[in-house]
Parts: C-alpha cells; structure tokens; sequence
C-alpha cells in the first residue's frame, strides 16, 4: 500500500481507536449499560464491525442511507434511527431493511408515527418506537412528560409499531466533566417522571436510550438510562479534546496537508479548506478550525474551499514550504463524511485504506 498517499487526507491511528473502543466497552461493562455507538461518526462497516465485536448491541445511525449501508453487516443487526422519519418513501425504505435487521426509531410526533405504521403495513413488517423527549437540547424531542405519554399511547395503538422505549439526547450538556452533576439530575429528575407516567398508564418499556461523547463517562448518573449512543468516542477531536472529554493523546484522526504557500507573511497556506476540515463551528469559541500538531501557536484562522490559511506569526518554529502537517480538526464527523477513504495507521506506522462506505448518506 501506498506509504504516501496525496494530500489531503484523514490518517487515523489504530492504536488510539482501540484505546478509545477499549475504555468505552469497559465503562459500559462496569456500570451494566448497553453501548449503541453512534456510526454517523465513523460511516465505516469495518469499523462498526469492530464495535460489535468488543461487544456494542447495535448501532445508532441518522439516515436512512446510513441505514441501508449498515444493514449489509447482517447477522440481524440492530439498528435505531435516531431520526424522525415523516417522508414515505424514506419510511418504505427503511422497512425494507427489516429482513436483515431488527429496525427501531425514535420519532416526536404523530405523523412519524403514522407514516411508519403505514409503511410496516405495506410490508407486513414490524418496527420499534422510541419516543423522543426534550430533555434540554431543544432540537427534536417532546417538550413534557405529559406529551410524551400522549405519543406512546398512539404508538402503542398501532398494529404494526411496537413501543420499545424512551429516546433522549443531551447535546446541550458541554460543561467540563465534574461539573455536569447538575444538569445531569435534572435530566434523570425529567427521565423518571415521564417513565413514572408510562408506568401509571400501563406501558411497559425495555430501553431508555441516551448518551453522548461529552456525557458518556458520566452516563451511569442517569440511573434510567439502558443504553447509550457515543459516536465522537471513537476518533475524538478538538472539540470533545479541548472540551478536556479525552486527552489530546486521544485523538486517532487528522487531517494531513501540505503547505502549499507561504508567500503572505506571517502565514502559511495548506492544502486543506473547508471541503476537508469543514466550517463546523467550534466550541469553545476563539481557537480556529483545528489543532496544527507540533505548532502550538499556530491558528488555522481562514478557511476557503480549497485553502486554509495558518496565522504563524506566534510560532517559534513554523511550518516551512513542502511540508507535511496533521491538523485534528475541530469536528471530525462531517470531515469524515467528505472521504471517499481514509488511511488507517498501524502501530508500524504503515497505511492502508479504509472505505468509508456511508460516506454521503444524508
Ligand atoms: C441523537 C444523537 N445521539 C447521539 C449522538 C452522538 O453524540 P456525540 O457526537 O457527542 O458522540 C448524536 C450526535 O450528534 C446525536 O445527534
């Protein structure tokens, strides 16, 4: 295999996702969760492979795309959408799957609801519900208890829906590890009331879904949960690193580039723009489009399609016309999602390819 493939391209570190894998699996084991990664992250079958093998249930996806492509593991894998779906033929779609694979999604509103059931229907398939509660991101999900007893009661109505649980995500929550307690008990505080509400109506579910990257060591906190659904986990980057989720050391992914330019003064031009590192927004703010590694005062501070512009003016050394330079970018997952392939490092620094097979699937 190529030693030196062209720039750009993403370079990730077997030996970091391992570790990153590794910890996950074993946080989970102790505490008696089911692990779901998030595939949105990574859109790679080996690598979703390799999650299932260290014993994840299932996985998480978005799209139904995505959906299609992780079917193919087979083996009846278990796959939640964690994706309203209220399109037909998305819907059609989807049920399609339910050959090969055990298909739940979560949904906030009635018309998911019918439009699932209609497409189960035509099939003669069935499939899993989860109900998404708001829980303080307030993207998707129910704004109450109250309303999401409402939802299961209709879903639990429909022939050929089977009601399987409670659906939450806390994106909201970017606060520094120790310092989630809070708004962690409010959640499980919402969590309980609203399975209280089920109970007294007589549903009985069997997973309460959540999790994230900022969140995951600290899931156990919400006694509700059953399961949880990382996907930045595996790669990491500048925003779960500097967010202090994961050591620098934990990031497996860059993006490596080429400086291409360095005729302004006080800067360098790489080869890496917004089609590679995207324009993700940061958090926290104020600390440019990744991390340039080796230079900690350099700043990727512009970013066009094909350019990124690096501020040197900092730099005691700096990056020098030719060179090669790994930048961990601030989002890694829709950088990702901009591959064809990536080149995956062994511990003897050799490369090989990995297709990233959901890549586009939006
Ligand atoms: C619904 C849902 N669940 C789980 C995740 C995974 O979270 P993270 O990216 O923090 O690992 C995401 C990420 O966007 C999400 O939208």
């Amino acid at each position: 295999m190529s030693e030196h493939p062209p720039t750009p391209h993403i370079e990730i570190d077997e030996q970091r996702i391992e570790r990153n894998l590794a910890r996950a699996a074993e946080y989970v084991r102790h505490h008696g969760l089911n692990l779901r990664p998030h595939a949105k992250t990574h859109k790679s079958i080996a690598l979703a492979q390799r999650q299932l093998s260290l014993g994840s249930i299932g996985l998480t996806i978005a799209k139904v795309g995505e959906a299609e492509v992780m079917a193919g593991i087979g083996d009846d894998i278990d796959l939640l959408l964690a994706y309203p779906v209220v399109d037909p033929d998305l819907a059609d779609r989807l049920v399609q799957l339910s050959d090969s694979a055990v298909i739940r999604v979560a949904i906030d509103s009635t018309l998911a609801c019918d439009t699932l059931n209609a497409a189960a229907q035509r099939t003669g398939s069935h499939l899993g519900i989860l109900v998404d509660l708001d829980i303080g991101m307030h993207r998707t999900g129910l704004p109450s208890p109250e309303a999401a007893l409402k939802l299961a009661q209709y879903v639990d109505q429909h022939s050929k829906l089977r009601l399987d649980g409670l659906f939450c995500y806390p994106g909201q929550i970017i606060a520094p590890i120790n310092d989630q307690g809070a708004e962690l008990d409010t959640i499980a505080a919402l969590l309980e009331e609203t399975l209280e509400l089920w109970r007294k109506a007589g549903l009985c579910v069997s997973v309460v879904s959540g999790g994230s990257t900022p969140t995951l060591y600290q899931s156990h906190l919400l006694q509700q949960l059953t399961e949880i659904r990382p996907g930045t986990y595996i790669f990491n980057d500048v925003n779960t690193a500097a967010g202090g989720y994961c050591g620098w050391d934990d990031c497996a992914a860059v993006v490596v580039c080429t400086v291409v330019s360095e005729a302004v003064q006080g800067q360098v031009v790489v080869d890496a723009g917004s089609k590679t590192l995207t324009s993700d927004r940061l958090i926290p703010p104020g600390a440019g489009h990744g991390n340039v590694q080796g230079y900690p005062l350099a700043r990727v501070t512009e970013l066009s399609e094909e350019h990124g512009q690096i501020d040197i003016r900092q730099c005691e050394t700096r990056p020098v016309l030719g060179e090669r330079v790994r930048i961990i970018p601030n989002h890694i997952c829709p950088c990702i999602n901009l591959q064809d392939q990536v080149w995956l490092k062994n511990s003897d620094g050799s490369l090989r390819p990995l297709i990233i097979e959901a890549r586009g699937k939006v």
